[in-house]
């Protein structure tokens, strides 16, 4: 974790028929971490991994489970997505409500408590003045940098201009994630404007 950039390829984009396989061919390319894309056909229109493939992948691999939940009421899920070996769990702002500065507070914390790290991501159309509050209290921030629900969409680079916003209003220690269409030329973009963590799903796995 002391590494510059963090790389963190997302399993979406991979053969789900032999998920061990294609985990360890990222992890023998030097990934850091591995996403894990986590959707409800509520919160987002598709819908893909959920607790026990969250726990086969914990099985097969040593590299940090980062979940990225993408459902609704993820206050009612953290616990499970956690036993079941996330090691950064990512909720969305969007997905518990703006005004709900209590519940949000409550979820950091309960990740936190669990020894996870606490991550919040925003969707492209949300501002950065609505997860300002929590800012101090997280590990991680994700900005999409697409809309949420699918690999293999375009790099919206409106999006990246919130990882300066972000950078600006907060410490050193938050790690700013960003995540869809990624790849050699966009992250480039989004490391000059601060980013850390790079999730790339369709670059690493369709490459
Ligand atoms: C999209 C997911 C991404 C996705 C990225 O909702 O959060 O993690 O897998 O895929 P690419 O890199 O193909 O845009
Ligand atoms: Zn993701």
């Amino acid at each position: 974790m002391s590494k510059e950039i963090i790389v963190s390829p997302s399993i979406l984009s991979a053969d789900f028929a032999n998920l061990e396989r294609e985990i360890k061919k990222v992890e023998d390319n030097g990934a850091d971490w591995i996403h894990v894309d986590v959707m409800d056909g509520h919160f987002v229109p598709n819908i893909t991994i959920g607790v026990p493939v969250v726990k086969s992948v914990k099985a097969v691999t040593k590299l940090p489970l980062d979940v990225h939940l993408m459902i609704d009421n993820p206050e009612k899920y953290a616990k499970d997505f956690i036993q079941a070996g996330a090691n950064i769990l990512t909720f969305h702002i969007e997905s518990i409500g703006v005004n709900s500065e209590l519940k949000v507070k409550s979820l950091i914390n309960e990740i936190k408590n669990s020894g996870c790290m606490a991550g919040m991501s925003i969707k492209p159309k949300t501002k950065v003045n609505e997860i300002m509050p929590y800012l101090k209290y997280l590990d991680l921030v994700l900005v999409m940098t697409v809309e949420p629900g699918f690999g293999g969409q375009s790099f919206m680079s409106d999006c990246a201009l919130k990882i300066s916003e972000i950078k600006k209003y907060s410490s050193e220690k938050l790690i700013i994630q960003v995540d869809g269409g990624i790849n050699d030329k966009t992250s480039k973009i989004c490391t000059n404007y601060g980013a850390k963590l790079l999730v790339a799903g369709n670059y690493i796995y369709k490459s």
